[in-house]
């Protein structure tokens, strides 16, 4: 997490030549608190200002001078060279903060530049001169998810709001799967043979035959061989095990699109996929194993979050989470995905109804439940982290469970549609292509 540290007065300002326009020895001590062990990265303006290294920390100094030297700091020539290196030295430590500690120049270089997640912000109340200022404009858009105020006293002449801001993000679900996409299709080219994934479609939804055509693309994209086994929707379940028992030789995968019909047992047709070709994790026995603890593959909603959680470097651990809809595809597996990562997990169903409580106290909430707008903006705290899974209404108008007003509170929000929908089919293929390997 790269986070800027910064103590402003009420018009931003934050120095007056090359000083700090303000004695607060309570600012001071929040300060060495929060970035004391981890490295720190501050401009050659703001190095010379302090006078020496800041103990306790990697210091690191940016400046374009190349012949620029200081004893026991680290000097780079860029603000990128200058994370990269903070970024190193705290994965060397186990910890994973980076701080930027200004001033001026190197803030908005790392905020236009999109380096920055996190921003601490002390609020100074007043107004002082000054001609060096934080560019505050560019974290407005940002939520204030943690506050905590000070008042004045004889040593610290100011009140004070120490305040956290994080970076909003509404997830971008296309481009993440194109990223999946990417490191497949490299995967692909180097089996030795073309893998050969065989679908299951009964009768003639409309729905179905979307989800069938966006996984077919899929394959096509990555080079993967797609057998689609249509059947009419009076179809019987003995004929359906009949072909997957006649076919499943042929293929290295197999995938059930459901819903099935109901005179069709769902459970009965889906463990009838051999294990190790079963991307969509819909056997009772892989279920177990992932419910279980084995984390080695996630059904696809599920890796469809974990592949969120990952690129955003979201913390799970500890935090409260609440599910809403215990389905087979999205709530089921999203349960058991936080719980195995130390989460603590909330789930409700239809069965109870009012869970404004356990939203409001939420710091990630997942919802599969398919009843749109089922979470309003006044259901959640700022800096929530927001996983839309369920959709409703017919494929013109899609909607999720999730208000989108919600996004103005969110610290992260995947909406629906639009969100872990079109990363759900890149994780089957993920899964599709590890079995593959793993064969
Ligand atoms: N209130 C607070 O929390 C706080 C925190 C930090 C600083 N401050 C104040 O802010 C003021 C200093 O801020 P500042 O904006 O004048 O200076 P600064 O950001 O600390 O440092 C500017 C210097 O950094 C180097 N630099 C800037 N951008 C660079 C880039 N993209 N690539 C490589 N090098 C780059 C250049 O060094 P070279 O000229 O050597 O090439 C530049 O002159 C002081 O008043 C300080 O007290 C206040």
């Amino acid at each position: 997490m790269i986070s800027v540290i910064v103590g402003c007065d009420n018009n931003w300002v934050i120095g007056n030549g090359p000083d700090i326009p303000w004695h607060l020895p309570a600012d001071f001590a929040y300060f060495k608190k929060t970035t004391m062990g981890h490295p720190v990265v501050m401009g050659r303006t703001t190095f010379e200002s302090i006078g020496k290294p800041l103990p306790g920390r990697l210091n690191i100094v940016v400046t374009r001078d190349e012949t620029y030297q200081a004893d026991n700091v680290l000097v780079v020539n860029s603000v990128e060279a200058g994370i990269e290196h903070a970024k190193h030295e705290a994965e060397q430590n186990e910890n994973e903060d980076v701080f930027i500690l200004g001033g001026a120049q190197i803030y908005t270089y790392a905020l236009e530049n999109n380096l920055v997640d996190r921003a601490y912000v002390t609020h100074i109340d007043t107004e002082v001169e000054g001609d060096i200022l934080f560019p505050g404009d560019l974290i407005e858009q940002w939520v204030k998810t943690s506050s905590v105020r000070r008042e004045k006293d004889e040593k610290n002449t100011y009140d004070m709001e120490f305040a956290v801001y994080e970076k909003q993000v509404v997830v971008d679900g296309k481009q993440l799967s194109q990223k999946v996409e990417d490191r497949l299709e490299t995967r692909v080219e180097k089996l030795m043979d073309k893998p050969s994934l065989g679908i299951y479609v009964v009768g003639d939804d409309k729905a179905t035959e979307m989800y069938v055509k966006k996984k077919r693309e899929f394959a096509e994209r990555i080079g993967v061989n797609f057998y689609e086994f249509i059947f009419e929707s009076d179809v019987t379940e003995q004929e359906l095990l009949d072909h997957i028992s006649r076919h499943q030789g042929n293929v290295d995968g197999i995938v059930v699109q459901l819903p099935l019909p109901k005179h069709i047992n769902q459970e009965t047709v889906c463990n009838a996929i051999p294990e190790g070709k079963d991307p969509d994790m819909l056997h009772t026995e892989t279920m177990k194993r992932f419910t279980e603890g084995d984390m080695g593959l996630l059904p696809p909603v599920t890796s469809a979050i974990d592949e969120i959680i990952d690129t955003y470097n979201l913390d799970v651990q500890n935090k409260k989470v609440l599910v809403i809809g215990k389905g087979k595809l999205v709530g089921g597996p999203a349960i058991a995905y936080f719980k195995n990562r130390g989460a603590h997990v909330d789930a409700v169903d239809k069965s109870n109804t009012d869970f404004t409580k356990l939203a409001q106290a939420a710091d990630i909430i997942v919802s599969g439940a398919g009843v749109s707008d089922l979470v309003t903006s006044d259901m959640v705290h700022p800096g929530v982290i927001l996983f839309d899974g369920g959709t409703s209404g017919s494929s013109g108008s899609l909607r999720g469970d999730i208000d989108w007003e919600c996004q103005d509170k969110a610290r992260l929000f995947s909406r629906s549609p639009g969100g872990i929908g079109p990363l759900t089919v890149a994780s089957l293929f993920k899964n599709f292509i590890t079995l593959v390997e793993k064969k």
